[in-house]
């Protein structure tokens, strides 16, 4: 087996993991990162259009730290770590001008300072943008930046699949597949950062790049990690539904931002019923509810969405702030400065995840993580544009803690170790995993469970019903294991997202109440009496719960 040993290694290729990489390698440090696809393409922030949150006070001079802080908090229904979300808020604009120095371009306003537009569920306009390809940008710059440093290896096409202890149960690297070679890797590591992002990919309709798989959950909890709060699934309110090969994609929340309304097919500007005062910009698990219903009790578009209209704003306003939703409506002859959009919901973030503390730290020794994988920092329900300063915020810490304890480690000189016989085994399960499942059939199976019962709304009997599906699924692949004729990425890729639906669904059917995303017909309303807690997801599937840190704002103690 061929063996890399470095100082830091980072799983993922997307803009955490790569903001993590720049961190660590600025420490005099050898980097390695491991990316299933293309480096700093294959990630979600290189889809990610709309903004990055951060209080500058260009375009309102009375923003605070405290009004994001609020936001943030309220808007994720105060499921939110509060230790996490003071950090974002305040670390947002530093990691801002990081990515400015590294060559990333946001657009100004006339007098050169950095333009902010209003995003869902924000009292003040904080976004910062580069037009509406603001994640293309940060993704190249932060790529550029690391291509820079020649401290840092990068492994491309390499997937991650298991994390490897060593003798004293420390996280000392991962075993890897060479997807080209289709060999098996090991990196060792004296620090191991997790940036592998969410799973968008067990839902049909989704934002996320094929590679959104959940492969880093599953890496953590096979290593004794729990997840916290996978329940909560964030689903855009506003996807594409038309033509068929485009349903999914992203329409970004900037449409709205700059001023786009919603109307049902009868021609009423319906946010009207749902969030009087917010309208179009109320958090994006109101919307995403209220566009669901339109559909569901049949007030929906030919193509089963909602109507987005831009054609009051002029076309000069298009072509410039939203050029990108232009071209991509234009490429399917739809032209937005004239008739409007159709959009429906489309399964976007994951908002629970593995749990870190301000140093980016899980519960196993050795592994830190950021982005996206994590749990905590979005609480029920994520704002739109606080993912790309999470990743940044984030990005940074865990490459900053991860390079403390690797300097640490090698002044004592300390080398990290794992036992061959132990790498043996892991390699052995996993070709054992290959077998004579199509495992495009079974993502189709698990895609459709989840989006029928683990959806926008869920309920106990839906949700066994899903449980019970995914358990035969998971039985089904482990018995049989899965063909990897169409690909050995694909293959294990599946067995990874049946692990991920479980988790989603369990925690789902545990969690008796509604709080942002998850919303549960059977339990309607948010109840903080018994659930202002965090859901935990065990490694052996059963589940538990553990406070939330409601030290800054606790809603039962609010009038
Ligand atoms: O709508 C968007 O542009 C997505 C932004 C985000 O998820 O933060």
């Amino acid at each position: 087996m061929e063996r890399v040993t470095c100082d830091v290694l980072v799983i993922g290729g997307g803009g955490a993991a790569l903001r993590a990489a720049i961190e660590a390698a600025r420490h005099d440090l050898s980097v390695v990162i491991v990316s299933k696809g293309p480096l700093g393409r294959s990630g979600c922030t290189v889809m990610a259009e709309g903004g990055y949150n951060a209080v500058l006070r260009t375009e309102s001079p009375d923003d605070s730290f405290e009004l994001h802080f609020r936001d943030t908090v309220e808007g994720g229904s105060y499921l939110n770590d509060q230790r996490l979300v003071e950090i974002l808020v305040r670390e947002a604009p530093d990691r801002l001008l990081d990515l400015e120095n590294y060559g990333a371009v946001f657009t100004r306003n006339e007098d050169g300072t950095l333009a902010q537009r209003p995003f869902g569920g924000q009292s003040r306009p904080r976004t910062c943008y580069a037009g509406d390809r603001t994640g293309h940008e940060i993704a190249m710059a932060l790529l550029d930046e690391v291509r820079r440093l020649d401290r840092v290896r990068t492994l491309e096409n390499v997937m991650a699949y298991r994390l490897i202890k060593d003798d004293d149960g420390r996280i000392a690297g991962a075993l890897c597949l060479d997807l080209e070679r289709e060999d098996t890797l090991v990196v060792l590591a004296h620090a191991t950062i997790l940036a592998t992002g969410g799973a968008g990919q067990i839902y049909p309709v989704t934002t996320n790049p094929a590679y959104k798989t959940g492969d880093g959950y599953v890496m953590a909890l096979k290593a004794g990690c729990p997840l916290i709060d996978m329940e909560m699934v964030q689903f855009h309110p506003t996807g594409m539904v038309y033509p068929e090969s485009a349903r999914g994609i992203l329409v970004t929340e900037a449409v709205r931002g700059e001023g786009g309304r919603l109307y049902n097919a009868e021609g009423e500007r319906f946010m009207k019923r749902y969030d009087p005062d917010r309208m179009e910009l109320a958090t994006r698990d109101v919307v995403a509810r209220a566009i669901y219903r339109e559909i569901k009790e049949g007030r929906g578009t030919e193509h089963g969405g909602v109507y987005l209209d831009l054609t009051h704003l002029p076309d000069e306003v298009i072509e410039t702030k939203l050029e990108t939703t232009l071209r991509q409506f234009l490429r399917y002859g739809i032209d937005i400065r004239e008739e409007p959009m159709e959009v429906a919901p489309t399964a976007h973030h994951f908002m629970g995840g593995v749990p870190i503390n301000e140093r980016a730290e899980t519960p196993l020794p050795r592994l830190f993580a950021c982005g996206e994988v994590t749990g905590g920092v979005h609480g029920a329900n994520r704002l739109g544009g606080n993912a790309l300063a999470d990743t940044q915020v984030f990005g940074c810490r865990a490459g900053l803690y991860a390079a403390k304890l690797a300097r640490r480690l090698r002044a004592r000189g300390e080398r990290p170790r794992v036992s061959r016989l132990r790498l043996l085994d892991l390699e052995s399960k996993l070709w054992e995993r290959l077998g004579e499942e199509d495992p495009l059939e079974v993502r189709r199976e698990l895609r459709k469970t989840m989006w029928d019962h683990v959806g926008l709304e869920r309920s106990e009997r839906g949700l066994k019903k899903a449980i019970k599906r995914l358990e035969e699924l998971k039985r089904r692949v482990e018995e049989r294991g899965v063909d990897d004729g169409p690909g050995l990425r694909l293959a294990l890729e599946t067995v990874n997202m049946i692990e991920v639906g479980l988790a989603v669904a369990r925690s789902a059917l545990f969690r008796r109440e509604s709080r942002g995303a998850h919303y549960r017909t059977d339990y309607p309303e948010r109840d903080d009496e018994n659930w202002l807690k965090h859901t935990v997801y065990r490694p052996d599937g059963s589940l538990g719960t553990k406070p939330v840190d409601v030290s800054r704002i606790d809603p039962r103690s609010q009038d």
